[in-house]
């Protein structure tokens, strides 16, 4: 297995130079697009490397599923759905998602800007350091790394550039979205969340999580009841990679969720959970050898959920 891994990461080396660094959060300028790495937690409890799978970046986007999940367990797939709905979107991961003058929970997706910002209301806390702070937990504990934190330097880029996601959150707020909660506050728990510094390790061993249907690997320790993963997988299936979703699954054919840090965290149910790291991204924002490698690890393992005999 590390051999094929191997194998992969240079039939796919040329990708990484195909995509740009994402650079309207100015801090992300300075990735390396050389770096290119994968992970993989196996349901056979073994684990399987190469490349930079050591590197850090930050989860953006990734840290989406995570949120759900918290918002999950802290309110239930009633109260969530009702707030934030499940229908792809087929657009743009920071796209404005209403029609003329309404806005209603049904067009906001959890895997897009505006879907995530309305679920940070959802987490339980008092402060944003408390709602961030839990996330933060969920994270490490989904990971299995206790070591887990934040970018500083991300974290203050985004928040001094974020201006639109602070549009969207005054959107929400305007069309009674947002309910008691400070607009600032609840986009500074969306800075935070998304400035979590990870690898493509630890993305691996949270796909695994949410590929055994919520328990750990090794320890089987139960994170979330299972109802969860059959909510939170499906949601990633169709708009994991926003308007990128249905070539994934065209290609691919996993759920999984990009972050524009370059990672990618996808989901093989019941087999494994691969973390992949490489910071040159498609117009989507999306990243390009990423998706190249996955694509090429789920045909030469029969790994797609269209493709089971
Ligand atoms: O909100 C943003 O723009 C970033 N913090 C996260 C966006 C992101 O990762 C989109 N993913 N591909």
């Amino acid at each position: 297995m590390e051999e094929l891994l191997e194998e992969l990461l240079e039939e796919c080396r040329p990708y990484t130079k195909q995509g740009k660094l994402a650079d309207y959060i100015p801090e992300l300028t300075k990735g390396n697009l050389d770096d290119l790495g994968i992970y993989v937690v196996s349901s056979d409890g073994k684990c399987y490397q190469a490349g930079d799978y050591k590197k850090q970046f930050t989860i953006q986007s990734i840290v989406k599923p995570i949120l759900l999940l918290q918002a999950l367990l802290d309110n239930g797939i009633d109260r969530v759905r009702s707030r934030v709905g499940v229908e792809a979107t087929g657009k743009p991961f920071d796209a404005i998602n209403m029609n003329d003058q309404t806005l209603l929970s049904e067009n906001i997706n959890p895997m897009v800007n505006m879907g995530a910002i309305a679920m940070c209301t959802l987490i339980k806390g008092d402060t944003v350091e408390a709602r961030f702070q839990r996330i933060l937990e969920l994270t490490r504990k989904l990971a299995c790394n206790p070591e887990i934190e934040m970018d500083q330097d991300v974290y203050l880029s985004e928040k001094r550039t974020g201006n639109k996601n602070r549009a969207l959150g005054f959107l929400l707020k305007s069309y009674g979205m947002i309910e008691d909660d400070d607009v600032e506050q609840v986009v500074d728990c969306y800075f935070r969340v998304c400035s979590i510094r990870v690898s493509s390790k630890d993305l691996a061993h949270i796909g695994y999580v949410l590929a055994s249907r919520g328990k750990l690997p090794q320890t089987e320790e139960r994170v979330f009841p299972s109802k969860y993963a059959t909510y939170v997988n499906a949601i990633l299936m169709t708009c994991g990679m926003y308007d990128g979703s249905g070539d994934f699954a065209v290609r691919v054919g996993l759920p999984a969720k990009s972050g524009v840090g370059g990672g990618i965290m996808a989901v093989a149910p019941t087999r494994m959970g691969i973390g992949i790291f490489s910071p040159g991204l498609d117009a989507k924002g999306n990243s390009v050898a990423g998706i190249k490698v996955l694509e090429k690890l789920s045909q030469r393992m029969y790994l797609s959920i269209f493709k089971r005999n």
